[in-house]
């Protein structure tokens, strides 16, 4: 369990500097596949900038980040693009959805920039529409869709790929509470089929205690006691 490559996510020693201030400090973290993570803290506390950096969108000032057995800091920009693509998927809390394009059509994106052939991803879309309850809406643009709608097809476009790693920022803080609870349902039914490991930031506790492991945040470390989720 402690050799990098048996984990979906290892992180060693993290640090991370945003305009020349220590925001993230001598962060580790060992979280294997097929497993759930709440990451809770106040607000300023670094949850964000961690999530961005386990995604490889926030570089390490030292320290390293290895996501499906490869360490992000040994990637060029375009490996680390590639990676992304097929093992990470996020989810924020607004959807991100491109507005130009229909929900089954942003699904199929990532997985048509990953190179997957069309009636693979054809089949894929329509699996993760199905499952997602998408199926009514799957050809509207997202401003033709409810909130909670929306929120499901950016639920399926971050795992469409089957990727190792789902990192989720506050995914259901813009929902109403009906809402939140069906996406939360269905985020955690997705990671679990897809085996992947899921991180999730939340204020709620509610959230937090759906996950197998908590870890707390607070300055830009974690906070002592916590060591379930710790490497
Ligand atoms: N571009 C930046 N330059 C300087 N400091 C930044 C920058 N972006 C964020 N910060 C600071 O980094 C710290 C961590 O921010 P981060 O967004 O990770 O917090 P958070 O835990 O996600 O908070 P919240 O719960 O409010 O979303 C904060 O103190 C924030 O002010
Ligand atoms: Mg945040």
């Amino acid at each position: 369990m402690d050799d990098p490559a048996t984990n979906a996510l290892v992180v060693e020693g993290l640090c991370v500097d945003l305009g020349g201030q220590p925001v993230l400090s001598s962060v580790n973290l060992t979280l294997p596949a097929a497993t759930t993570v709440a990451v809770t803290g106040p607000s300023g506390a670094g949850k964000s900038t961690l999530l961005n950096a386990l995604g490889g969108l926030q570089p390490a000032a030292r320290g390293r980040v290895v996501v499906a057995g490869r360490d992000l800091n040994r990637l060029s920009d375009d490996e680390r693009a590639e990676l992304r693509l097929r093992e990470v998927g996020f989810v924020l809390q607004s959807s991100g959805l491109v507005p130009e394009l229909s929900l089954q059509e942003n699904i199929a994106l990532p997985l048509e920039l990953a190179g997957m052939r069309r009636r693979g991803v054809r089949d894929r879309v329509a699996e993760v529409v199905a499952q997602l309850g998408l199926t009514t809406c799957a050809s509207r643009r997202p401003s033709e869709v409810s909130g909670g709608q929306a929120q499901r097809a950016a639920v399926a476009r971050a795992v469409a790929a089957r990727p190792s790693v789902v990192l989720a920022d506050e995914p259901t803080g813009a929902l109403d509470s009906t809402n939140r609870e069906i996406v939360l349902d269905l985020l955690l039914e997705q990671v679990e089929r897809c085996g992947s490991l899921l991180v999730l930031v939340t204020h709620d506790p509610q959230v937090a205690a759906r996950c197998a492991r908590q870890v707390r945040i607070v300055d830009g470390r974690v906070a002592a006691g916590v060591g379930a989720a710790g490497g």
